[in-house]
């Protein structure tokens, strides 16, 4: 019988299969205010992964019990629709997106000051139109977007990234194919202004000084992203004209 050759992922050169660099992103388009409908809202392309987010809120917290006396509930949902994936994706909540949303939410309340909106809520969708890998961090970018978009208090935006371990060799932002064939996996997100890592996961194996490696190289990634995230708010604001003016 004949056995299946996969091809390789790196070339001897060092190229990678659709041909970046190792510590190359790939193109990536941010942009702010992108949906009339939400209180805030952010869309992300990063290659073939594409998704928007909407922030509604803050408003009154409900079921009311739910509602905290000194401060806002973040209510967040990440979400891929079915034609996001090749073969269709059952369009309900899957245990990996209820996870993921739990994921982002925590990542979020570290930047967002929810002391000021006691007794309310503020409710994150996200969702993943198509996916190609990286959907958690691009996910979290656009949210986070979405929030300033919202003109919500936050300390910081935060942007996120996954390194991958490819072939024995420390990539960035890793395409689906280098993320099911690769040796780890591992989505980072950081708010850089306040300093502080927001998520980070890792699937599979580094050692200490690739994971050190991974971590600059995600932290190189994310600064990019970042001044990507305030140029999008600044074209955002720079062409908003207040109600009445118009
Ligand atoms: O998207 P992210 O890398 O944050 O999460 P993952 O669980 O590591 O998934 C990696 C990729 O696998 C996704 O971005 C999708 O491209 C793909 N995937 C899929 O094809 N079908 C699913 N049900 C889930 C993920």
């Amino acid at each position: 019988m004949l056995e299946k050759v996969e091809h390789r992922l790196i070339t001897e050169d060092g190229r990678r299969i659709d041909g970046r660099a190792l510590d190359e992103m790939r193109p990536v388009r941010i942009e702010a205010g992108v949906l009339d409908r939400s209180d805030g809202s952010a869309y992300i392309e990063m290659g073939k992964t594409k998704i928007y987010a909407a922030v509604y809120g803050p408003k009154e917290a409900h079921p009311r019990h739910l509602a905290q006396p000194h401060k806002a509930i973040l209510n967040c949902r990440y979400h891929m629709a079915a034609f996001s994936v090749e073969g269709r994706k059952a369009p309900g909540m899957t245990r990996r997106e209820i996870e993921l949303s739990k994921v982002i939410r925590e990542a979020l309340e570290s930047i967002v000051i929810l002391e000021e909106f006691p007794r309310s809520a503020i409710d994150i969708f996200i969702e993943v139109i198509q996916a190609d890998a990286g959907t958690r961090t691009a996910g979290l970018t656009a949210a986070s977007l979405a929030l300033a978009d919202a003109g919500i208090p936050i300390l910081d935006l935060c942007a996120g990234i996954a390194v991958g371990k490819v072939e024995g060799r420390i990539v960035l932002d890793p395409s689906e194919e280098e993320d099911k064939r690769g040796e780890a996996d591992m989505p980072v997100a950081m708010a850089p202004r306040l300093g502080s890592i927001v998520l980070l996961q890792l699937n599979g194996r580094m050692t200490s000084s690739e994971f050190t490696e991974a971590l600059n190289l995600a932290k190189k990634g994310i600064g990019v992203l970042y001044e990507l995230q305030r140029k999008a708010l600044g074209k955002k604001f720079a062409t908003f004209t207040p109600a009445g003016e118009e």
